[in-house]
């Protein structure tokens, strides 16, 4: 059973330092000082992301900033910003962005990165390539030595028509390469408690924003190799959408550490 501390007790080291979500927010924070009055933003998904959002409805609802538009990176980010009261445009009506802000789940020594392990990748990748600047905020546990390095996925978004072929057209062009893996994303539902009290459920494939589905590839050493050589022989893979590989898109990177903010910066 967990000990309730006594008050009077020294506050211990672990107490006093950050947690991994209020990293998240600093980084968040930092970036949200870049933005100004009549910008077009790229709004980004995720849980860092969110911090942003919330940050720049602050700023919005208290004068610090006017005439801000923003075009989400998902439908969950569309929802956030709508809540923070963030009006929203898309990309049609401004395909040039000013600064768009976003999380990732890897950053390599280089700027590049992996996105997508929330299945937004497509959009953030439109959205993100299309932005004057593209500041990435993260905590310190995203950083990487390569892609991949992090043994988490690397997302590949394919059309459902023919998934397991184009699956299978993945497989084979990483096909020797030492642990690597690949599978469909899946989802769980219909969740509930057997007669034995055993939870079963049911999984079926996760649908991106897009309608389409997700492969995730592994890498057990990282990416080893050529990445734009490795990107372009992902897409030519008829069938394949986009991938979460995003290289050189990035133009600074904040990582909040424990021991305080670093810029980086192409
Ligand atoms: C969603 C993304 C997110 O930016 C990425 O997964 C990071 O998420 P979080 O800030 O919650 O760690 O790419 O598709």
């Amino acid at each position: 059973p967990a000990v309730a501390p006594s008050p009077s007790a020294p506050a211990s080291a672990a107490a006093t330092l950050p947690s991994q979500d209020e990293l998240k927010r600093v980084a968040a924070h930092r970036a949200v000082e870049l933005v100004e009055s009549d910008m077009v933003l790229g709004l980004g998904t995720g849980s860092t992301a969110a911090h942003a959002l919330d940050r720049i409805g602050e700023l919005l609802r208290c004068g610090a900033l006017r005439n801000i538009v923003g075009i989400p990176t998902s439908e969950w980010a569309a929802a956030r910003a709508a809540a923070a009261g963030i009006p929203l445009t898309d990309l049609n009506s401004h395909p040039v962005i000013d600064l768009s802000i976003d999380g990732a789940d890897e950053v390599d020594p280089a700027l590049n990165l992996v996105k997508g392990r929330g299945g937004s990748l497509l959009r953030e990748k439109m959205v993100e390539g299309a932005s004057r600047r593209f500041v990435v905020i993260v905590d310190e546990s995203k950083l990487v030595p390569r892609l991949g390095a992090s043994g988490l996925a690397v997302p590949v978004e394919v059309i459902p028509f023919g998934w397991a072929l184009t699956l299978r057209r993945l497989q084979s062009l990483f096909d020797g390469v030492p642990g690597f893996n690949l599978k469909l994303r899946t989802a769980t539902i219909n969740a509930k408690a057997s007669s034995f009290g055993k939870i079963e459920s049911e999984f079926e494939p996760f649908v991106t924003d897009n309608k389409n589905y997700i492969v995730d590839l592994f890498f057990e050493n990282g990416i080893l190799g050529d990445l734009n050589l490795i990107s372009d022989e992902i897409l030519r893979i008829t069938g394949v959408v986009e991938h979460g590989m995003f290289l050189g898109l990035a133009t600074s990177v904040i990582v909040a550490r424990k021991d305080g903010v670093v810029a980086m910066d192409k």
